[in-house]
C-alpha cells in the first residue's frame, strides 16, 4: 500500500499525540461523570467492572482505532470507506463513520452544557460565595444556577464559542501548547483535593465505597428517596460501567481514530494506548478518592446525580485554607479538560466537511457548532422547565436520555463494529504492518480484538436487556 498523508496535517511528535489523545480522554467524564455514576450504582463492584472493561475492551479498541485512523489518514467516514474498499469489505462499513459523527454531535450538545456549569463555577468560587459555606448553602448555589435556563444558555454559548474557535484554527495552533501545561496542573490540583479528603475524617469510608465490591448492587438499581432506599432488579449498571469505559477513553465515535490519522508513522500505537488509558484511569480514581470522603463527611448522598461534584467540592474549597484560590484554579482546569475533549468530539465531523464539502475549517466549525448548540438547549431545559415527569421518557429527562443513548448504546456499538472490522475484515498483514510491533504482543491484541472485546460487548448488551 502506498503511504497516505493527511490533508489536515500531523502532530509534531509522539508526546504531542499522547497529550492530545489524553486531552480528549481526560475530561468531564473522569471528574464529573465517573464519581456521580459510581455513586448512583453503589461503588466498588461498579468500579471493578469499569476497570475490567478498560483493560479488555477499551485498550484493544483504542489500539484498533488509532491503527485504522493512521492507515486511513482521513475523517472517520472516509477512513472507513477507503479501508473497507482496500480490504475488500462492503461499503456499508462507512456507516461506522456516520454513527461516529452523530454520536459526537449528541455528546457535545450536553457536554457543553455541563462544561458551562464548570465555567460558571470559576466565577462563583473566585467571588468567594463558598467561603465557610455548609452543604445546604452549596446546594442552593447549585439549584439557583441549574434552575435558570437563561444563565445556563449563556454559559453553554460561551463554551461552544470557545470550542469552535479552537477547532476553526486547527488543532496545532494553540491548544497543542496549552495542553502541555494544563494537564499536569490539573493532576497536581486533584492531589491537593485528595489531601483535603484525607483530612475530612471520612477518607477510609470513601475508599471503602470506591473499592469494596458489593456485587448485589450491580444487579440492582437503587434510589434513595427521603432517606429510604428502594432497589429493583436491573441489568443496567454493568452496561453503564461499560458505556463509561468507552466514554471516558473517547472510544467508539471516531475521536481517537481521527487523532490517530494525524499520528506520525514509526510511533508505537500499543504503548501510547496503554499510557493514555492508564493516565485516564488514574485521574478518574483520584477524583473519586477526593470526592467520596467529602460526600460522607458532610452527610451527602453519593447517588445525588449529575450535580455531585458541584455540590461537594465547593464545601471543601469553602473550608480549606487557600480554598478560594485552589477552587478557582480547579474549575479553570476542569474547563480546560472539558475543552480539550470537546474539540475531539467535533473533529471527525469537521474533517469530513473539509474533505467532502470543500468547506474551510472556520465554516465547518461554525455549521457544526450552531447545530450542536441548538440540541444543547434540550439538555438545559432538562434541569428546569422540562424536569417534570411529563417530560420524561423511560423515567429519563432529555439530558439523561441523550447521555444514555450515546454513551451506553452508540459508543459500545460503534466500538463493537470497529473491533469486528479490525479483527476479522482487515487482513492480518495490513494490521500487522501498521502496528509494527513484536509478534507476541500483536497476537495478544488479535485475540482480544477478535474474541474477547466483541464478546464482552455482546454479553453486556444481552445482560442489559435481561438475557442472563
Ligand atoms: N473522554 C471524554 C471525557 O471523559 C469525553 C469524550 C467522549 C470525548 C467521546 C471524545 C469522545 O470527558
Amino acid at each position: 500500500m502506498t503511504e497516505r498523508t493527511s490533508i489536515h496535517g500531523q502532530w509534531s511528535s509522539r508526546l504531542v499525540f499522547i497529550l492530545a489523545a489524553t486531552g480528549s480522554a481526560v475530561g468531564l467524564g473522569n471528574i464529573w461523570k465517573f464519581p456521580y455514576i459510581t455513586g448512583e450504582h453503589g461503588g466498588g463492584a461498579f468500579v471493578l467492572v469499569y476497570l475490567l472493561c478498560i483493560a479488555v475492551v477499551g485498550i484493544p479498541i483504542m489500539m484498533a482505532e488509532v491503527m485504522l485512523g493512521r492507515r486511513g489518514r482521513q475523517s472517520p467516514i472516509n477512513t472507513m470507506t477507503s479501508l473497507a474498499k482496500e480490504e475488500g469489505a462492503g461499503s456499508a462499513w462507512s456507516l461506522v463513520g456516520w454513527s461516529a459523527v452523530l454520536a459526537g454531535f449528541i455528546i457535545l450538545s450536553y457536554y457543553s452544557v455541563i462544561a458551562g456549569w464548570a465555567l460558571a463555577y470559576v466565577f462563583r468560587v473566585a467571588g468567594g460565595i463558598f467561603n465557610g459555606a455548609d452543604a445546604a448553602g452549596v446546594q442552593t448555589v447549585f439549584t439557583d444556577l441549574t434552575g435558570d435556563p437563561e444563565r445556563l444558555i449563556a454559559w453553554h454559548t460561551l463554551f461552544m464559542l470557545m470550542s469552535m474557535t479552537v477547532v476553526a484554527r486547527g488543532v496545532r495552533a494553540g491548544l497543542e501548547k496549552a495542553v502541555i501545561y494544563l494537564m499536569p496542573a490539573l493532576f497536581v490540583l486533584l492531589f491537593v483535593m485528595l489531601g483535603y479528603a484525607m483530612s475530612t475524617g471520612a477518607f477510609i469510608e470513601g475508599l471503602k465505597f470506591l473499592f469494596e465490591p458489593d456485587f448485589g448492587k450491580l444487579f440492582y438499581a437503587c434510589e434513595t428517596v427521603a432517606g429510604v432506599e428502594n432497589c429493583e432488579l436491573s441489568g443496567g449498571p454493568v452496561l453503564v460501567a461499560m458505556g463509561h469505559a468507552f466514554f471516558t477513553l473517547s472510544l467508539g465515535m471516531g475521536a481517537i481514530m481521527v487523532y490517530g490519522s494525524y499520528m506520525p508513522k514509526g510511533i508505537s500505537i500499543a504503548r501510547s494506548a496503554v499510557l493514555i488509558a492508564l493516565l485516564d484511569t488514574l485521574v478518574a480514581l483520584v477524583a473519586g478518592m477526593a470526592i467520596f470522603p467529602i460526600v460522607f463527611a458532610n452527610g451527602l448522598e453519593p447517588g445525588s446525580g449529575p450535580g455531585l461534584i458541584f455540590q461537594t467540592l465547593p464545601i471543601a474549597f469553602g473550608a480549606m485554607p487557600g480554598g478560594q484560590i485552589f477552587g478557582t484554579l480547579f474549575f479553570v482546569l476542569l474547563v480546560f479538560a472539558a475543552w480539550t475533549s470537546a474539540i475531539s468530539l467535533i473533529e471527525p465531523a469537521v474533517a469530513w466537511l473539509v474533505e467532502n464539502r470543500g468547506l474551510s475549517r472556520v465554516r465547518a466549525a461554525g455549521v457544526i457548532g450552531m447545530t450542536t448548540w441548538v440540541l444543547g438547549l434540550g439538555s438545559i431545559f432538562s434541569f428546569n422547565i422540562w424536569s417534570g415527569d411529563e417530560y420524561k421518557l423511560f423515567g429519563m429527562t432529555f439530558f439523561d436520555l441523550l447521555d444514555y443513548l450515546a454513551a451506553n448504546i452508540m459508543l459500545p456499538l460503534g466500538g463493537l463494529l470497529i473491533a469486528l472490522f479490525a479483527g476479522w475484515l482487515m487482513k492480518r498483514e495490513s494490521s500487522m504492518d501498521e502496528f509494527a510491533m513484536q509478534a507476541r504482543r500483536y497476537d495478544l491484541w488479535r485475540v482480544l480484538i477478535r474474541y474477547i472485546s466483541p464478546l464482552a460487548v455482546v454479553v453486556v448488551f444481552l445482560n442489559a436487556i435481561g438475557i442472563f
